[in-house]
């Protein structure tokens, strides 16, 4: 006989399907397919571990072994795999090859501890819990997974590939730190039990007195249960005890620090601004209040169509550029403000098809689309550009101002903001292919002085940003070089540009630059994402505001500019003396600037920084390029500030420091609305910081934080601040607090 427990397996087994093998030995199993690209990939190589082979793949930077699936594997609860990998090389995705959409990157370094390159370790990726943040894969047509390198390119192994049908999740306390004056914060998966928990402080046992459980709804798997203790923190040692874990902390002597709200300026709201927003919750979660359509392929967009040209970003291909007045108006009922961009170039794409380098007029170049073929990358295999130029009525049709006002006249929706092109200093490399000639000083201010009086005769009362330089280099030059600031007096372009708009608006009766815009990269390298990197990457943003801070890149030893103080960039302060000088009461944005790193904490914390510093330092505008994630460590910085459910004051307090030193190891910025004060403090450093903020009123806080060991998700609670003398805020972590 069956005993019936048996039986009831037995016919559940008949119900769901088993485990599915991607990969096993020597070949890819059930129809699927390496759709990679750029990757040399052997499926029998040596086996470093069990079985006969592995595949070994050696792919070019940002290149791939893509597994697609002949169906689709969104019911199964997990994918299994053995890797040897360097993990800073290489992420993973999962795709929808039929809805064209793509889970966030997982870092390999995110999939475990002991990953290398020299021997297997066994990696579970559960769908319901994704790393790091832990949030659902969610429901989709899912059918490819694909390991891709990151910008060095990687060579690694993979083998036992397998669809899991049920992942067991043990329950588990996953972290425990302490946070604020008197919490211990701690993440769990599944139903463990608080009973056991102990919590001392040099030695002596504290009592938890309430638990309080938060549940984020984007990472359900998870949750955070703030431990309220009988007293309150203080320097010394904390050990926490919950279930196996064991950890131990040193809470360290504090960091003063003073609040003054008397001393006070407004903040811009439009400093919270992203590029290419993916919907209206997006910019309501994240509380995002500009919007920009900008970018290389805007450059050739043509309204009447909406054709674009993705340039040299992606082989000179025409594509479709989306709807520019819907995408005005969906943002704007979203709550954002909307800023467009006018082609500023003499050409726009065509059609959605054409191309500038087919392979069969120019058979002899360095790249091929790995997608189509016969579109080439326009260089020659020594690196110089293809001869004849290509002609331009091949992707292209004219455009003019005449094109442009016609295009605005009819916009049902209008832009708060139009900038003249974008980068329009490098198009002779981002579209080579229709403005081979490098623009000078000259052609650069005969474009945006065009556009900016078309635009304006049409919509007087829209802003006018320009020009939208894309790095500090040509902040001060052009692509002619030096030989061109010669021809200008020794002018740097800048300064140049903001003196010669002041004389053309004063000719032509009315402003025709109501922002300077300029776009800023972190210029320092923090490529490599190891300790180092992280430091210097959380460093970096004084070169924001630091007249002190020598930039630890290219730009703390070149001299060739003409600019006070040269090797500190020092941006904000500086762009508006240079405004002072040369045009007052133009406004200062930045359209485009980047943490260095969106899936790294430390890019989070980067981003917790420089919208602290923007607001600090009277930034007007700013967009994010591009899209951060909204669960991740990006996404959650504009959540911390603005996003829903709460809101960073809009005016600055005053915070001084007693430590010259803070700004490489911590952040704290404060802002009032009305009478109640917001504080966003952030830790830089990889181990706990406690801190002394005198004038911070004892009083309810809401209270959202994000990194540290709890993680990337959206934690938040009510917290009493009963002593302002000491508080924690753990290591790789961003606070905020408002009061009630
Ligand atoms: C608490 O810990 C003790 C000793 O480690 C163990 O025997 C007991 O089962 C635990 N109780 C709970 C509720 O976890
Ligand atoms: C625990 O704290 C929460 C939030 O402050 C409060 O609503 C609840 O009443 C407290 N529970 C106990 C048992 O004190
Ligand atoms: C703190 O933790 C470390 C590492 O887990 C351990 O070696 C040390 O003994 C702990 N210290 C205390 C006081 O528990
Ligand atoms: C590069 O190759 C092209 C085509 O072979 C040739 O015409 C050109 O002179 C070469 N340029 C350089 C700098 O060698
Ligand atoms: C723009 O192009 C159109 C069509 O070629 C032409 O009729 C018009 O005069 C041009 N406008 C300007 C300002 O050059």
């Amino acid at each position: 006989m069956i005993p019936l427990a048996a039986l009831v397996a037995l016919l559940f087994s008949t119900l769901v399907h088993a485990d599915e093998d991607i990969y096993v030995d020597g070949a890819l199993s059930g129809g699927w397919q390496n759709w990679g690209w750029n990757t040399v990939v052997d499926f029998a190589a040596t086996d470093l571990k069990v079985g006969d082979s592995s595949i070994l793949a050696t792919s070019q930077a940002w290149s791939a072994v893509s597994l697609k699936d002949p169906a689709t594997f969104g019911s199964y609860a997990g994918l299994k795999f053995d890797i040897a990998a360097t993990p800073s090389q290489l992420q993973l995705y999962l795709e929808s090859t039929a809805d064209s959409v793509q889970s966030p990157s997982i870092p390999v370094s995110a999939l475990g501890t002991g990953i290398n390159p020299n021997s297997f370790t066994t990696v579970v990726i559960d769908f319901s819990a994704l790393p790091p943040s832990g949030a659902p894969l969610g429901a989709g047509t899912w059918d490819r997974i694909t390991w891709q390198a990151l910008g060095d390119g990687a060579t690694y192994h993979l083998d036992n590939i397998q669809l899991l049908t049920s992942i067991i999740v043990k329950p588990q306390f996953l972290s425990a730190e302490p946070l604020a004056n008197n919490l211990i914060a701690v993440t769990t998966q599944g139903a463990v039990d608080f009973k056991n928990v102990t919590v001392s402080l040099n030695n002596t046992p504290i009592k938890v007195t309430n638990i309080t459980t938060f549940s984020p709804a984007d990472t359900p798997s998870r949750t955070i249960n703030y431990l309220k203790l009988a007293s309150n923190l203080k320097a010394g040692s904390i050990t926490i005890k919950a279930g196996t874990l064991n950890v131990n902390y040193t809470l360290p002597a504090v960091q003063y620090a003073s609040i003054v709200t008397a001393v006070s300026q407004p903040i811009s709201p439009l400093i919270y601004g992203v590029n290419w927003p993916t919907s209206a919750s997006y910019i309501q979660q994240l509380g995002v209040t500009l919007s920009r359509w900008g970018g290389n392929a805007v450059t050739a967009y043509n309204p009447f169509g909406d054709f674009t040209n993705a340039g040299s970003d992606w082989y000179f291909e025409n594509r479709d550029g989306g709807n520019a007045d819907s995408w005005i108006g969906w943002v704007k009922d979203a709550g954002s403000k909307a800023m467009m961009t006018i082609p500023g170039l003499d050409w726009v794409a065509k059609d959605t098809t054409s191309y500038s380098y087919p392979k069969t007029i120019y058979p002899d170049q360095q790249k091929f689309d790995p997608y189509k073929p016969d579109a080439g990358n326009g260089i020659f295999p020594n690196g110089s550009y293809v001869q004849p130029p290509p002609d331009p009525n091949r992707g292209y049709v004219p455009w003019n101002t005449t094109a442009a006002k016609k295009w605005l006249k009819e916009l049902k929706n209008k832009p708060e903001f139009l900038f003249v092109d974008n980068e329009i200093e490098i198009a002779h490399a981002t579209h080579q292919d229709i403005h081979p000639q490098p623009v000078s000083y000259d052609e650069e201010l005969s474009r945006v002085i065009a556009y900016a009086k078309a635009a304006k005769e049409v919509l007087p009362t829209t802003n006018i940003a320009a020009p939208s330089t894309c790095a500090w280099w040509f902040y001060w030059t052009s692509a002619i070089g030096y030989t061109d600031n010669a021809a200008h007096g020794n002018v740097d372009f800048l300064p140049w540009f903001l003196a010669q708009m002041k004389s053309a608006s004063t000719t032509a009766g009315k402003r025709l630059l109501d922002y300077l815009d300029i776009h800023y990269y972190y210029a320092p390298d923090t490529g490599a994402n190891d300790a180092a990197a992280k430091a210097l990457r959380l460093r970096m943003t004084r070169s924001l505001w630091d007249p002190g801070y020598v930039d630890e890149s290219w730009i703390g030893t070149n001299k060739e500019n003409h600019q006070p103080n040269q090797n500190a960039v020092w941006l904000i302060p500086r762009m508006k003396q240079l405004i002072a000088s040369n045009y007052p009461g133009t406004k200062l944005s930045i359209s485009e600037w980047s943490s260095s790193n969106d899936g790294d904490v430390t890019g989070g914390l980067v981003t917790v920084d420089t919208l602290g510093i923007f607001g600090r330092y009277g930034l007007d505008a700013a967009t994010y390029w591009a899209t951060p994630d909204a669960k991740g460590p990006v996404g959650l910085a504009y959540w911390l500030y603005r996003g829903a459910g709460t809101y960073f004051g809009s005016k600055t307090a005053q915070v001084n420091f007693a430590n010259s030193d803070a700004a490489n190891t911590y952040g704290i910025y404060a802002a009032t609305e009305g009478s109640k004060l917001s504080v966003v403090i952030l830790n830089k450093d990889t181990k706990p910081l406690s801190f002394d903020l005198s004038n911070l009123p004892h009083a309810t806080y809401f209270m959202r934080h994000f990194g540290g060991a709890a993680g990337v998700a959206k934690w938040q609670t009510t917290v009493s601040i009963t002593n302002r003398q000491y508080i924690v805020v753990p290591s790789y972590t961003a606070v905020f607090l408002r009061q009630a």
